[in-house]
C-alpha cells in the first residue's frame, strides 16, 4: 500500500519555506500532493494557476523527487481532495506558536470530518520567518524578495510590477 500525503496551502506565493517542507515532507511519502487550495478566508494576489506554474517550476528547479504531484483545489473541502487521491495525511509546517494556534483547529477540523491526520513539520530554521504575506509586501513595496522565494518567483513578481 502506498503511502499518500498532501501539502495544502494559499501558496500566494510559494516561499523558500513551504519548498523547504515540501522535500522533507517528499522523502517520507510515496507520493506527495501539493495542492493550491482557495483559502476563503484570504483576498488572493496571484490566480490558482499561476501558483500552481510557480509551485511546478520550483519544485522541477530545486531537483525535488518526481513522487511530487502539483494540483489545485478551487472549491470544497480539503478532505474531499484528500478523499479523491487516498491520502490518509496532511502535513503543515510550523514556524512558531503563532501558527501552532492557526492551524490546530483546522488540523481537528479535518480530522473530524473525514478522519484525515495532520503532521506538523519544523522548516529549515533559517526559514522560519519567511511568509507569504510578507513576502506580498515587500513585491509591493518594490523591495528585493529574491532571499525568501524560489528564483522563479522573484522573476515573476519582478516582471508583473
Ligand atoms: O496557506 P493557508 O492559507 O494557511 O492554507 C489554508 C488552507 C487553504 C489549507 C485551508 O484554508 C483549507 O484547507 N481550505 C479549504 C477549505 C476547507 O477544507 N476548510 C475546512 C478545514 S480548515
Amino acid at each position: 500500500m502506498s503511502r499518500i500525503a498532501v501539502v495544502p496551502g494559499s501558496f500566494d506565493p510559494v516561499t523558500l519555506g513551504h519548498i523547504d517542507v515540501i522535500a522533507r515532507a517528499a522523502d517520507l511519502y510515496d507520493e506527495l500532493h501539493v495542492v493550491v487550495v482557495h483559502n476563503p478566508g484570504k483576498t488572493a494576489l496571484l490566480p490558482l494557476d499561476v501558483r500552481v506554474e510557480l509551485i511546478t517550476k520550483a519544485i522541477a528547479n530545486a531537483g525535488l523527487p518526481n513522487n511530487i504531484v502539483v494540483a489545485s483545489w478551487g472549491e470544497g473541502l480539503l478532505v474531499d481532495y484528500c478523499s479523491k487521491v487516498g491520502a490518509k495525511v496532511v502535513i503543515k509546517g510550523i514556524r512558531n506558536q503563532a501558527d501552532v494556534t492557526y492551524e490546530t483547529p483546522m488540523a481537528l477540523v479535518n480530522r473530524n470530518l473525514a478522519g484525515i491526520e495532520t503532521m506538523f513539520m519544523l522548516p529549515e530554521p533559517g526559514h522560519a520567518y519567511v511568509s507569504s504575506s510578507l513576502v506580498r509586501q515587500v513585491a509591493a513595496l518594490k523591495g528585493d524578495v529574491r532571499p525568501y522565494v524560489p528564483h522563479i518567483v522573484a522573476d515573476y513578481l519582478n516582471t508583473a510590477r
